[in-house]
């Protein structure tokens, strides 16, 4: 099966009250970790590139990666561009393979945010990919950009039925409360699920994004405090909102923070035991073990996609 877009994967997400993992990923043993992952609980994926990412690694090295992991595993997996910001953005990665790309307009003003997302809607269809794009805005590190919390605003369910009209776009990420990075809520976490469920009724079966979604495994969560980096005290999005999440609209949750906190402990914590390994296999092969079985738990545990390939 060659790569797919988002379109059967969402509305089977939709109907079947689940949602499907998006996993950014940077190097081969993310990759291989969270394929392997998928391919173990039969999972469909989507394997997200942002535009750092690409330029860490250049463009065509994570596209091959994908491809092989595609070939290997035989699952529906989608290579999505995460966080686009301009169209020219955009049409490389399209131009590039990418079967799904992600145009984030939401810095600018409403018209500006539907103007941008039409184009790379229009260019984009004309080619079978499909687009998610962004009302509101999050907190959190995003690339460059750290949105303070006070520059953060939550989506405007009046608006919504307008853009995704307007626009025409596949997929809408929306702000109700999660954030991007490792450390999210400073008291306790409260999503605006009253917002999630407006939108839901202004856009009927329409396929719902939750950015900023790391939720840090509970299994894990004294490795990662331990060994990475973890403020202590920080939390994630508790996974049972994220379950209730995934029953309602959103079929698309974005992880990227836990699996860099994940790869990071599993590192560390090699060489706070094997202080005298060189060889990059022996402390990247439990780096990729380990975010097999993060993935596998979000799977089963979070996502409700598990035996949906
Ligand atoms: O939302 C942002 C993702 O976590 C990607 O982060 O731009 O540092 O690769 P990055
Ligand atoms: P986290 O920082 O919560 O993993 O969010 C990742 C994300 O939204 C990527 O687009
Ligand atoms: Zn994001």
């Amino acid at each position: 099966m060659p790569l797919v877009n988002t379109t059967e994967m969402f509305q089977k997400a939709y109907e079947g009250g689940y949602a499907i993992g998006a996993f950014n990923v940077n190097n081969m043993e993310i990759i291989q970790g969270v394929v392997a992952a998928a391919k173990d609980e039969k999972a469909p994926l989507i394997l997200q590139v942002s535009s750092g990412a690409r330029k860490y690694a250049s463009p065509i090295y994570l596209r091959k990666l994908v491809e092989a992991a595609v070939e290997e595993s035989g699952l529906p997996i989608a290579l999505h561009l995460d966080h686009g910001d301009t169209f020219e953005l955009c049409k490389s990665a399209i131009d590039d393979g990418f079967t799904s790309v992600m145009i984030d307009a939401s810095h600018h003003a409403f018209a500006e945010n539907i103007k941008i997302t039409s184009q790379v809607v229009a260019y984009a269809h004309a080619r079978g990919v499909t687009v998610e794009a962004e009302l509101g805005r999050l907190a959190g590190i995003e690339d460059d950009v750290n949105v303070t919390a006070e520059n953060a605003s939550y989506t405007d369910p009046a608006q919504v039925e307008e853009f995704v009209e307007k626009t025409g776009v596949d997929s809408l990420a929306i702000a109700i409360g999660t954030s991007h990075g490792a450390f999210k809520f400073k008291g306790d976490a409260a999503l605006r699920f009253d917002i999630l469920e407006e939108v839901e009724n202004r856009l009927p079966k329409f396929p719902i994004v939750l950015h900023g979604a790391s939720s840090v495994v509970p299994e894990y969560v004294d490795l990662i405090n331990k060994y990475g980096g973890a403020m202590p005290g920080a939390k994630g999005v508790p996974e049972d909102m994220l379950r209730r999440a995934a029953s309602m609209a959103v079929c698309k949750i974005n992880i990227d923070s836990d699996l860099r906190l994940a790869f990071t402990a599993a590192v560390r914590r090699h060489f706070s035991e094997n202080p005298a390994h060189f060889d990059p296999r022996q402390y990247l092969a439990p780096a990729r073990n380990l975010i097999q079985e993060c993935v596998k738990h979000k799977l089963v545990n979070v996502l409700g996609c598990n035996n949906k390939a």
